[in-house]
């Protein structure tokens, strides 16, 4: 379908020929001022810091944001699952990522917007060093790190999202799981080349080589978030940055908003880097699961070269993420070494946290994307 086209409450998405996705989406939410900015965005506000948050990157006027990021920071049970809260931070951001024409570019370093993700980013990042367990440090060199990294990512035995893809998914939660990855895997790799400027040597070198793969080595038509896209179309669903942000949990948004507050943030460069080795490290197999489920449910190569791709793709860039990137980094700062790991852990943890969003409301006999009743 074209780009724009899933705007409406409760309307459905045509997905392939025999079955339809249902994505329903939130209500609009004017904001303090009463302008309802959502006409110029393709999602909606979640509540007070969101709709002042939204409002002022549109409008430019200066909005009580700030003061209501602490009080509702304050009264957040989680907010890791905190939907105004994650969803104003999602927004802040795509104002640095140039993601939404409609953000003003000159608020890209407004200091009061600044503020408020910094108020967020604050609890967010207390939140997940409370939550996310991280191993004993191994010896900071590149072999004892990269091994310390694989074994972190290895010893994940929780229920798989790629394994019930693989072989039980319906055709409506395949259509799901893809419009939960669109949120971060139609920008693939934005959030970790953040830290290219801030690396030296060998990490810097390592991580370019990584990077120069995600984004097609010179092929606009390899860039892996454009094979994504394809793949996206190719199911039947909208590829326009931003389509099904109403439809996706504070979880998913939580997942994108934590590889941007590590790559934003220069102090926590260690942590985007762990977190990369991460992903990269989890990626191969998941992938190659994806795609035999998207093929049992008979999607085309259109749709599952993006996981083909990355069947050998990430196989090789574990090795370099391990070994080249976070193993030499914690030998050239030994400081960092902690962060590296914490960063791996978060990425595990949060990504666990999107997965077990999905099969629980699936085993439930539920979607799990946003509903009517959460609007
Ligand atoms: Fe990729
Ligand atoms: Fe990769």
């Amino acid at each position: 379908m074209g780009g724009g086209g899933v705007k409406g409450l409760g309307q459905r998405v045509p997905a392939t020929e025999s079955a339809e996705v249902s994505v329903t989406l939130a209500s609009p939410l004017t904001t303090p001022a009463g302008r309802d900015v959502a006409a110029d965005l393709p999602f909606r506000a979640r509540g007070p810091v969101s709709a002042a948050v939204l409002e002022q990157l549109v409008d430019g006027v200066p909005t009580a944001h700030t003061v209501l990021a602490d009080a509702a920071v304050a009264a957040s049970a989680d907010i890791e699952r905190d939907d105004d809260l994650q969803l104003a931070l999602f927004a802040l951001y795509a104002s640095s990522y140039g993601a939404f024409a409609a953000f003003r570019a000159d608020l890209e370093w407004d200091p009061g917007l600044i503020a408020t993700r910094r108020v967020i980013e604050t609890a967010f990042e207390r939140s997940l060093r409370r939550s996310v367990e991280v191993p004993e440090q191994p010896a900071p060199t590149a072999d004892a790190v990269a091994r310390a990294l694989f074994a972190m990512t290895g010893a994940d035995t929780g229920p798989s999202l790629s394994r019930h893809l693989a072989r039980k998914a319906t055709l409506d939660q395949a259509h799901e799981f893809l419009v939960q990855r669109t949120i971060y895997t139609l920008r693939e790799a934005d959030p970790h080349s953040w830290a290219i400027p801030r690396l030296t040597g060998r990490p810097k070198a390592a991580l370019v080589e990584i990077q120069s793969d995600e984004y097609g080595g010179g092929r606009p038509d390899r860039v892996h978030a454009a094979l994504f896209a394809r793949a996206i179309r190719g199911s039947g669903l909208d590829d326009a940055y931003g389509a099904y942000v109403d439809a996706v949990p504070a979880v998913t948004l939580a997942s994108l908003n934590t590889m941007s507050m590590f790559g934003l943030n220069r102090r926590l460069l260690g942590a985007i880097v762990g977190h990369l080795a991460a992903f990269e490290m989890t990626s191969s197999i998941p992938n190659r699961l994806y795609a035999e489920g998207l093929r049992r449910l008979g999607f085309g190569d259109d749709v599952c070269e993006y996981f083909d791709e990355h069947v050998e793709a990430d196989a090789v860039h574990e090795q370099i993420a391990g070994r080249d990137l976070a193993g030499a980094l914690a030998e050239d700062r030994p400081d960092l070494l902690g962060d590296i790991l914490f960063g791996a852990a978060a990425c595990l943890d949060v990504d666990a946290r999107v997965g077990q969003h999905m099969l629980d409301a699936w085993s439930r006999g539920e979607s799990s994307l946003r509903g009517a009743d959460e609007r």
